[in-house]
Parts: C-alpha cells; sequence; structure tokens
C-alpha cells in the first residue's frame, strides 16, 4: 500500500496534518522499569525513575515525528496492588514531573491531559493534575494523555453507569445509544482512536489498556525494557506501522 492510500485509510490523518505513515495517535504500555531495576540490582523506584525519563525522551521525539495524540499508560487501575511502598513512589515521581516538567511541555506545544480515577490518588496531586491540565491547555503541536489509575473496563463501566443515571433521570433516550454516543462518555471523548500502539518488555498483552478504542489499532510489541526506550525503538515501531495494511473489516485492496 502506498504511503499515500495509507494516509487515506488513516481517515481524518491527512487532513490533520500527520506525515503520511505515521501514526496520528500512539497509546504506548511502558513496561519493564522493576525489570530493568533487578537487572542492575537497583531498588525498584530507579527503574520507575529511569521509566520517567524515557516517557520525557519520547513525548519529545513523538512531538518531532509529527503525532498528533500519544497517550502513555502510566498507572493501571490492577497497580494499586503493587505493594504500598511501590505506590508511594510512584505516586511521588508523578508529583515531582508534574512540579517540574510544566514549563518544558508549555514550550514544546504539548497539551496534557490525565485520563484515569485520579481522585484516587489524593486532594494534592488532583489540584497539580488539573493545574498541569489549564497551564498546558493553549498547546497545540501534540495532545499528551497520560492514564492514571487508568482501566479500559473500569472507563467503560463508568461510562454505562452514567448513561443509565441519565436514562433513569428521563435525559437521554437509550434509542440514542450508538458507537459514537457512547465513545463520548469516556475519558477520551473528541479524540480520535489510537492507530497504534506499542508494548514494552517483551510482554505480549493490553493488560486493559484502551480496551475500547484499541478496536483497530494495530499492535507492536518490542523486546526492550521501557527505561532503555528512546528514539530509535520509536522510529523502529514507526517503521513497522508504516508496512502494515490496514483494512478495518473491508476487503483487501
Ligand atoms: C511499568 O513497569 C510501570 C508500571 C506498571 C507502573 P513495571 O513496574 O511493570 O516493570 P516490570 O514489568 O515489573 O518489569
Ligand atoms: C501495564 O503493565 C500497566 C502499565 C504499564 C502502567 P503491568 O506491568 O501492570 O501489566 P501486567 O501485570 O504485566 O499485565
Ligand atoms: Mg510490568
Amino acid at each position: 500500500m502506498s504511503a499515500a492510500a495509507r494516509a487515506t485509510a488513516n481517515g481524518p490523518a491527512a487532513a490533520s496534518g500527520t506525515p503520511p505513515g505515521v501514526p496520528r495517535h500512539v497509546g504506548i504500555i511502558m513496561d519493564g522499569n522493576g525489570r530493568w531495576a533487578s537487572a542492575r540490582g537497583l531498588p525498584r523506584a530507579l527503574g520507575h525513575k529511569a521509566g520517567a525519563e524515557a516517557a520525557r525522551r519520547i513525548i519529545e521525539s513523538a512531538g518531532h515525528a509529527g503525532v498528533g495524540w500519544l497517550t502513555l499508560f502510566a498507572f493501571s487501575s490492577e497497580n494499586w496492588q503493587r505493594p504500598a511502598e511501590e505506590v508511594r513512589d510512584l505516586t511521588a515521581l508523578m508529583r515531582h514531573y508534574l512540579a517540574t516538567e510544566v514549563s518544558r511541555l508549555i514550550k514544546e506545544g504539548v497539551r496534557l491531559r490525565v485520563i484515569g480515577e485520579r481522585e484516587r490518588f489524593g486532594p494534592e496531586l488532583v489540584r497539580a493534575i488539573t493545574k498541569a491540565e489549564a497551564a498546558t491547555a493553549g498547546g497545540t503541536r501534540l495532545n499528551l494523555n497520560v492514564a492514571l489509575s487508568y482501566g479500559g473496563r473500569a472507563e467503560i463501566a463508568a461510562a454505562a453507569r452514567e448513561i443509565a443515571r441519565r436514562a433513569a433521570a428521563g435525559t437521554l433516550d437509550p434509542e440514542t445509544v450508538d458507537e459514537t454516543s457512547f465513545g463520548g462518555f469516556l475519558g477520551t471523548a473528541g479524540m480520535p482512536d489510537p492507530d497504534l500502539i506499542i508494548r514494552t518488555s517483551g510482554e505480549k498483552r493490553i493488560s486493559n489498556f484502551l480496551l475500547w478504542q484499541a478496536a483497530y489499532a494495530e499492535f507492536v510489541f518490542q523486546d526492550v525494557l521501557w527505561p532503555d526506550y528512546g528514539p530509535k525503538e520509536l522510529e523502529a515501531a514507526f517503521g513497522d506501522y508504516a508496512r502494515r495494511e490496514r483494512r478495518f473489516g473491508a476487503r483487501a485492496a
């Protein structure tokens, strides 16, 4: 398939200015921080710190490559089951990055949004997140979603709950619920679906990431631990993506 045809297959991608062959929306399951630390005899917290540095590099590279939307899976609904100390370390890291990275995001034209159940992190982090979202709201170069306390099933259940609530209150006609309107009740309302989902660390599973939105995403699994991930690895994933033929259920060309 030619690059031009692929841009067409991406739908609005061409119109949005994404370069041909470059995914308009990339989701990344940033996995392998713990194994990276263990391999070096370091505490897991240092693996997470190195992972945050990798995230910073990739935000920059994705912006330069012309990606319009980047969703980073940083903490899943299920990650609350980890030892309290690790949850504490991860929360501290988020607080630190929110405090120190916002000016860089503004400079790079990055608009930050957090999806997931942010309330579970407590009022202090909620305030910091809301402030960072407001401060970066003018960014137009790259839309960055960070998925925190995020789970695809929880997100879909919350949407169903809200729809049921409105139907019971008589403000929503159940017959009007379709795929498009349902999507409007998700954390990703108004955003394009991911074209490419990358998972690092060698695991080949979705782990509850963007279940609804990933219906027609392409998947790339890379056998590299997240703290070692850089522009070269991102470029390789994009190269793989560019060779895929996306059909969306239609007959092969
Ligand atoms: C990903 O790295 C970060 C989070 C899930 C918070 P892990 O902490 O899962 O690292 P591994 O998979 O144990 O190596
Ligand atoms: C998925 O990684 C969640 C994030 C990367 C934030 P996990 O390490 O939690 O996933 P599993 O447990 O290997 O499926
Ligand atoms: Mg893991």
